[in-house]
């Protein structure tokens, strides 16, 4: 069983429902699990009615819980790279580096790579210390780019060290009249950083593409667009060698359907899992029923325990 799990979806299907449920099912069972949660809404800390920050903390008997902020993590991202920048470079080159590093901080794909970076710190860090990991994600556009971003940053990081590394070459032949050698290259305070940052992409790379370790669940409703959308994201993923272990369909409506517009809505959902189980045939589907209320603490361990039910590993 994989020890990863990372909820997807679209907007409102129940990602933050089923990924608390199902860490509380894995910590009741007694496994040693972190519920992680990406999404700017603070949706974890309402499920479980209890202030969740950025620093791991005890919820429950076996259930440790951390909620990512995107924002303040870009924040502290680009100012690590203030940081290294400072060492290696003038005062006056530094100035109008942090004006772009300034301007590239409200960029929308320094928050993505941000929250990337901490994932991937957390699953690092963490992996051996726990049984399970399960991250809560945000709607499905981010989370797929937030993937793909090792393919993207493993690319360009390798041409800047090239680049730097050519720039090292040229320097040693003007003082030494030779090039550097491998040595003088793996001195140079550039490349290590550019280099430490690359080993991160690739562990971050080999993490996401070994389906024992992790593997991703979508959530769906019985309805047309979540189920287009999943389809095409699963696409994409199973491109990058990501695994999709999983579907479960949430907020199945009861059965015994009295009105004619409940009755009719009952068969539409039929037709749509119908078509769920032909779409996603080789996956396991779960399905969990349309609770009377909103998910909240005090019910949240109701559909914890319809999982022991649904997985069995
Ligand atoms: N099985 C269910 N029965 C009753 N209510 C549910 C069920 N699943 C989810 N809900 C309710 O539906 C709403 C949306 O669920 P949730 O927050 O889990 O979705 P989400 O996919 O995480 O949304 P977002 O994309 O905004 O993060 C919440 O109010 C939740 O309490
Ligand atoms: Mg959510």
């Amino acid at each position: 069983m994989n020890r990863i799990i990372f909820f997807g979806g679209k907007g409102g299907v129940g990602k933050t429902t089923c990924s608390a449920s199902y860490a509380l099912y894995q910590a009741k069972r007694g496994l040693k699990t972190l519920l992680v949660s990406t999404d700017p809404a603070h949706s974890t800390s309402d499920i479980f009615e209890r202030k969740i920050n950025d620093t791991i903390s005890n919820l429950l008997p076996n259930l440790d819980a951390i909620e990512i902020d995107g924002e303040k993590e870009s924040k502290k991202y680009m100012d690590d790279i203030r940081v290294s920048l400072k060492q290696i470079v003038s005062p006056i080159i530094v100035e109008q580096i942090n004006k772009q590093i300034d301007a590239a901080s409200i960029s929308p794909g320094t928050e993505e790579a941000a929250l990337f970076d901490k994932m991937i710190e957390i699953i690092i860090e963490k992996v051996d210390e726990y049984d399970r990991i399960i991250f809560d994600t945000a709607p499905t556009g981010h989370t797929l780019r937030l993937l793909s971003l090792p393919e993207l940053l493993g690319a360009w990081l390798e041409t800047l060290i090239q680049k730097r590394s050519k720039s090292v070459n040229l320097m040693s032949m003007a003082l030494k009249g030779h090039k550097a050698s491998d040595k003088d290259l793996e001195k140079d305070e550039v490349i290590s950083i550019l280099k430490r940052r690359y080993d991160k992409v690739l562990a971050a790379k080999k993490i996401m593409m070994d389906d024992h370790l992790l593997s991703f669940i979508f959530v769906i409703n019985a309805e047309k667009l979540p189920i287009d959308e999943t389809v095409k994201a699963i696409n994409i993923l199973e491109k990058y060698n990501v695994m999709v272990s999983g579907i479960i369909v949430n907020r199945i409506l009861p059965d015994n359907m009295q009105d004619e517009f409940w009755i009719s809505k009952k068969i539409e959902e039929q037709k749509y899992l119908n078509i769920i189980k032909e779409t996603f045939k080789n996956k396991k589907i779960y399905t969990l029923p349309l609770l009377k209320e909103d998910m909240k603490a005090n019910n949240i361990g109701i559909i914890a325990d319809m999982f022991a039910d649904l997985v069995k590993s």
